[in-house]
């Protein structure tokens, strides 16, 4: 199935099974960040297998750390904060994390043997190339790098250059965790204290794991689910190993699928349950669908568990409330699986993040939905699905991401005819293997443009 970039998806048996899901993936490129400046060997257990965890370990490979694949992870030995200055482009692929990453890593660490400045290039594909990066570069210049990107929204390639920074106190305009956590990382190695605000419950997963690298954070909540985390300049990080729990976002798929289909029931073992992920599990109670969590426990300061969800007779529609979106920002396109099966209209809004992620995600699951014969509304900040039966036979155009690739591919296990999907590559960038586990849990997925049955 690897070589093939189209692929159809459509009804098989109502989906059975437990499945592991792959490491999360936030987890894993902050595991690897860190390790990347920490003293000794950090080993990154269960890490996520797919590409753009890859590009991060590459990336912290050409700053100076000695990387190796392991069979569950990576083993790496990092810089003690003293980087390699990288002599050809970073490239990011389609990661904005590590874009947004390592950019603060590399705007406030010094390397060896360069005078106190360097400059790094950070370069990604046609998705990252139309990303902001305005939304660092402002706050990294506050602090006393320069960054240079492309045009008013300043989209990469984008130019480092480390300056000895100071400190800053930053209300970060967005509920963004990549962003934060840029200038949180870049706060480590200014002078001072580094603090920054968040307008509300962005992944808290920085907070989480610098603790345990040996690096003290202090937050605190805001009203209207925010928070402040501030740190101090100068920290050394000491290396640790980390097990990376299942990422709730790529099970989102397999769970989607499994609610807006009667008589299906699946199981996730070993989920990261983290309250500031776990928005989508909510949504799925609220329209009927039978959610349990077992095992509940805690690893590496991250709440796991295994997560069952059955699917009912009949969902039913939900509005999302805006404040909820933060906590469920990349299930979006799964929250368009379950809303194109329930009854009724669901109506999501204060989503227009979601504009700026792999593909304008508004803009492409509604055409997407369009082509499936469901009646989608476009809102500036959001949309407005009304479900109904999903036609198969459409094309649909998946724009470089992963994830409007697995949310249609979700829609196909409830259609008669394959819903099928321009180019599947790039779901290899946060789950690789997603198709088989579809299969395997009773999805019919249909090769090629006239390909063979797969199961
Ligand atoms: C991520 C944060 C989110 C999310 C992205 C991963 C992270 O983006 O959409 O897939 O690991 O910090 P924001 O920066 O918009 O929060």
């Amino acid at each position: 199935m690897g070589s093939t970039r189209g692929l159809g998806v459509k009804r098989g048996r109502p989906l059975a099974g437990a499945f592991a899901p792959p490491g999360d993936k936030s987890i894993t490129h902050r595991a690897l960040c860190f390790g990347l400046l920490a003293a000794g060997v950090t080993r990154v257990r269960g890490a996520n297998p797919g590409e753009d965890c890859a590009r991060s370990a590459a990336c912290g490979e050409a700053l100076g750390a000695l990387v190796e694949r392991t069979p569950g992870g990576w083993e790496l030995r990092g810089t003690a904060g003293t980087l390699r200055a990288a002599h050809a482009d970073l490239d990011c692929g389609n990661s904005g994390t590590t874009m947004r990453l390592l950019a603060g890593v590399v705007a406030g660490f010094p390397a060896e043997g360069t005078a106190r400045s360097f400059t790094t290039r950070l370069t990604g594909d046609a998705s990252l190339s139309r990303r902001p990066m305005r939304r660092i570069a402002e706050p990294l210049v506050r602090m006393g790098a320069h960054v240079h990107g492309q045009g008013e929204r300043c989209t990469p390639p984008l130019s480092v250059t480390r300056g000895a920074l100071r400190g800053i106190h930053y209300d970060v305009p967005m509920a963004s965790a990549q962003v934060a956590t840029c200038v949180l990382l870049a706060g480590l190695a200014a002078s001072g204290e580094t603090m920054v605000t968040l307008p509300g419950p962005a992944r808290d997963h920085t907070e989480r794991l610098l603790p345990v690298f040996g690096v003290a954070v202090e937050r605190s909540e805001l009203r209207g689910g925010g928070r402040m985390v501030r740190v101090r300049g100068g920290a050394t990080l000491t290396a640790a190993d980390v097990h990376v729990p299942g990422d709730l976002s790529a099970a989102a798929f397999l769970f989607a699928a499994a609610a807006a289909e009667p008589g299906s029931r699946v199981t996730a073992r070993d989920v990261n349950l983290n309250p500031t992920r776990t928005a989508f599990l909510d949504v799925l109670r609220e329209m009927g669908g039978h959610v349990t969590v077992e095992r509940a426990r805690d690893e590496s300061g991250e709440p796991v568990g295994d997560v069952t969800v059955e699917g009912p007779d009949q969902l039913v529609a939900f509005d999302v409330p805006a404040e909820w979106v933060p906590r469920m920002l990349d299930e979006v396109p799964a929250w368009v699986v379950v809303a194109s099966a329930a009854a009724g209209t669901s109506r999501l809004s204060g989503a227009s993040e979601l504009r700026v992620k792999e593909s304008d995600r508004l803009s492409t699951l509604a055409q997407g939905l369009g082509v499936l014969g469901i009646a989608c509304e476009e809102r500036p900040d959001g949309l407005e699905v009304t479900g109904g039966e999903a036609r198969g036979r459409g094309r649909i155009a998946t724009r470089l991401d992963h994830r409007i690739a697995m949310a249609f591919a979700a829609i196909g296990c409830r259609t008669r005819e394959p819903v099928w999907l321009d180019d599947v590559s790039h779901v290899a960038t946060s789950f690789p293997g997603y198709f088989d586990m579809l299969a395997a849990l009773g999805a019919g997925v249909v090769s090629g443009a006239r390909g063979r049955e797969k199961s």
